[in-house]
């Protein structure tokens, strides 16, 4: 199975560079371009052993998938550049620019006497890089067989979601956008820590696997938030203070509205 990378920046290299971890591809599999050759001598010493390419259409040729990973302004000259020599009958297209529905992307890649490709609009997180993305994505024109390899491709890089297209936004609120909210708490718990005397690199360490705990029962026991709060909370003790303090602060409600600001 062969995948090329067309943008390797922010999210194709560090989507490259989960997969690249996986066993469903050897590093001769992988292709990334870029436009400079400072982002591909970065992706390989990165990820030793993979192509690297300027020219995109050579780069998709012999690709079983292709990620289209560019800025959204420059994605529509991108495929008017790629798309004869791409072959739609057995090629996978995804992309993963944000905006760009299956619709256009279609509209896009139309090309008179050739059958319509299977595409994938697809939003992994930036999380991706340490195989730990939340990643959504809406099929079109795709068998059931190209969508269980495509699912099957992303949760060996995190969890992957089938979704409506209409719930894109809602999506990337709470997860492309949202780990930047989750940064955000993850600073704010640790700068809390800083004030009652811990070192930062200390409460970085304290918070990040407190949070990375917390996702964890949430995953494997199927649990409500509420349910595990229960099990902390002891009648009068210090946790509950602490949390109708924040609610107090307005905390939900805050989240919420970012959320929300974000969509
Ligand atoms: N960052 C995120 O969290 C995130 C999440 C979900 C989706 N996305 C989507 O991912 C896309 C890329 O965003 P990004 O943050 O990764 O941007 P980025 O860091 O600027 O990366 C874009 C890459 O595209 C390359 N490029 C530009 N023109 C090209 C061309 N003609 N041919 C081949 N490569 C070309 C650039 O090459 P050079 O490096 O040489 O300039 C760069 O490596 C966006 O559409 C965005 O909506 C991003």
């Amino acid at each position: 199975m062969k995948i090329t990378f067309i943008g390797a920046g922010n999210m194709g290299g560090a989507m490259a560079h989960g997969l690249y971890q996986t066993d469903m591809f050897r590093p001769e599999d992988i292709t990334c371009t870029a436009r400079s050759q400072a982002t591909l001598d970065k992706c390989l010493k990165l990820m030793p052993g993979i192509h690297v390419a300027t020219n995109n259409r050579e780069a998709v040729r012999n690709a079983d998938i292709v990620v289209f990973a560019v800025k959204p302004w420059l994605i529509e000259g991108v495929i008017q550049e790629v798309k004869n020599a791409l072959d739609y009958s057995k090629q996978i297209i995804l992309s993963v620019v944000a905006g760009y529905t299956t619709e256009k992307l279609q509209t896009l890649l139309e090309r008179e006497g050739h059958p319509t490709p299977a595409v994938f609009y697809m939003i992994p997180n930036t999380a991706i890089d340490v195989k730990a993305s939340m990643t959504f994505f809406v099929p079109s024109n795709a068998s059931d067989e190209q969508i269980q390899l495509i699912q099957g491709m992303m949760e060996k890089v995190g969890g992957c979601m089938q979704i409506e297209e209409k719930n894109m936004p809602a999506c990337m609120a709470l997860a492309s956008c949202g780990i930047a909210y989750a940064f955000r708490y993850i600073r704010a718990a640790m700068e809390g820590g800083v004030e009652m005397g811990l070192y930062a690199k200390d409460a970085k360490k304290i918070v990040s696997h407190t949070i990375r705990g917390a996702a964890e029962m949430i995953l494997q026991h199927d649990s409500h938030p509420e349910e595990e709060i229960d099990h902390v909370t002891t009648p009068g003790g210090l946790t509950i203070k602490g949390l109708n303090a924040m609610e107090e602060n307005g905390f939900t409600n805050a989240v919420i509205k970012g959320l929300k600001a974000g969509r």
